[in-house]
């Protein structure tokens, strides 16, 4: 088999480019390791920037998200006992974000997919990546134990933190930056109301808490947790219990509690790779760059690093300029690095560690950024995203 690039992982990364790449003629096969199921069944988080929810209308899946998504124009802070509302749309010249699911954006993408005819081959197994080096690429696997071969012009490596693409860069060329944060985040989806129209992050005495959303009826709520939690010892009435002591008073009465559809702990980890592309290779998402959540940049990083990879190869194969792939990793990065300290630092503000004074002094940095106009666009500029450079 040949195609022009072989996209590693159906996650949204790769089917987001897979279907970018595809409207505009260029050839990709997308393979992925696990089930669309499994795939479908990851709960992930739910705020897009308007970078992403132009390319999602630009690859033309948007129809569902325009219809369910909710736009948002501003997003609360809750410390000291007390809420404040930062003004994304006013401090942000008029932008605002998208609350809608991770999960639904790839079964858009997924069933776009499918009308496409482009080919997804999912259950693949022991997958290599072979000769990136070289101007003739080309992908190994096994699919119901019969060995393939895929040969390409690039290898897109989609395939997430745990994946095999970043691991084929050379130790002595990979550079990997790492933070692991000493908490985790216990997530909870239910069909119950939000308790505010609007995201509400917050710490108490108790530790950090988010109320957010995927819908006017589906509430997703997140507590930090110690590392040495398990889920198992989390009944439904323990989170709500446990969130409950921890929301400010003037929101606590408001509350709609009732059965959990999901639970599950996430640790927070930093985690940048330098660099992202190998030769013929690329790497896009969560293979190269973890954020922790709390800024909701995960999957919006994701989305920048298509629009950079996309825009590209679109100089690759429609202007015949092979040498525009040199500009990808630099590109990418310094969008990532921003993206890194701006969920870093969310982080340190809405967590209690550290010692006494670095609590006095994140106090002191919500008041300030939270409490005046200079501060608050601090906040809305980056929670609503940093454009996307040319690419030249
Ligand atoms: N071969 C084929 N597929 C693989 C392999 C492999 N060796 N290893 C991993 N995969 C698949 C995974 O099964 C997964 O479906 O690659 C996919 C990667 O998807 P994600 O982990 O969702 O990563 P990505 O598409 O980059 O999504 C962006 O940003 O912060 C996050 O929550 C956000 O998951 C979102 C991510
Ligand atoms: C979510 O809705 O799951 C969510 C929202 C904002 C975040 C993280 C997760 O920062």
């Amino acid at each position: 088999m040949k195609t022009q690039v072989v996209i590693i992982g159906a996650g949204p990364s790769g089917l987001l480019l897979g279907q970018l790449l595809h409207n505009a003629g260029i050839d990709n096969i997308i393979l992925e390791r696990a089930t669309p199921d499994y795939v479908l069944g990851r709960i992930r988080a739910g705020v897009l920037e308007d970078g992403l929810v132009s390319l999602v209308r630009e690859a033309g899946v948007a129809e569902r998200m325009e219809r369910e998504g909710l736009p948002h124009d501003g997003v609360k802070i809750a410390f000291n006992g007390e809420i404040r509302r930062v003004d994304l749309h006013k401090y942000s010249n008029g932008r605002q974000v998208v609350v809608y699911g991770q999960t639904e954006i790839t079964a858009d993408l997924m069933d776009a997919r499918k009308a496409s005819g482009a080919p997804a081959v999912y259950s693949v197994e022991n997958l290599k990546i072979c000769d990136v080096r070289s101007d003739a690429p080309y992908v190994l696997y096994e699919k119901d134990g019969k060995q393939e071969r895929i040969d390409c012009d690039y290898v897109a490596g989609c395939d997430g933190f745990h994946g095999v693409s970043r691991k084929t860069i050379p130790d002595n060329v990979r550079k990997e930056y790492e933070k692991v944060y000493p908490f985790g985040w216990l997530g909870m989806l239910s069909d119950t109301p939000p308790i505010s129209d609007e995201l509400i992050y917050g710490i108490s005495e108790r530790g950090f808490f988010l109320c957010s959303m995927r819908s006017e009826v589906r509430s997703r709520h997140y507590v930090d947790v110690s590392l040495d939690e398990k889920v198992e010892d989390w009944s439904d009435d323990r989170f709500w219990n446990e969130l409950s002591s921890r929301l400010p008073e003037e929101v606590r009465g408001d509350l709609v509690t009732g059965p959990a559809l999901e639970k599950s702990i996430a640790p927070l980890r930093s985690f940048v790779c330098e660099p992202m592309q190998y030769g013929r290779l690329f790497l896009v998402g969560d293979a190269a760059h973890i954020v922790p959540p709390t800024g909701a940049k995960g999957l919006n990083l994701a989305s920048s690093d298509v629009n950079y990879l996309y825009r590209v190869l679109l100089k690759v194969f429609k202007e015949n300029k092979p040498e525009a792939i040199e500009q990808y990793s630099e590109l990418c990065l310094r969008r990532i690095w921003h993206a890194e300290r701006f969920s870093w630092w969310m982080t340190s503000m809405l967590h209690n560690f550290g010692d006494e004074i670095d609590r006095k002094i994140m106090n002191s940095q919500l008041d300030f950024y939270t409490g005046t106009e200079v501060g608050q666009r601090v906040i809305a500029e980056q929670y609503v995203g940093l454009p996307y450079e040319e690419v030249s």
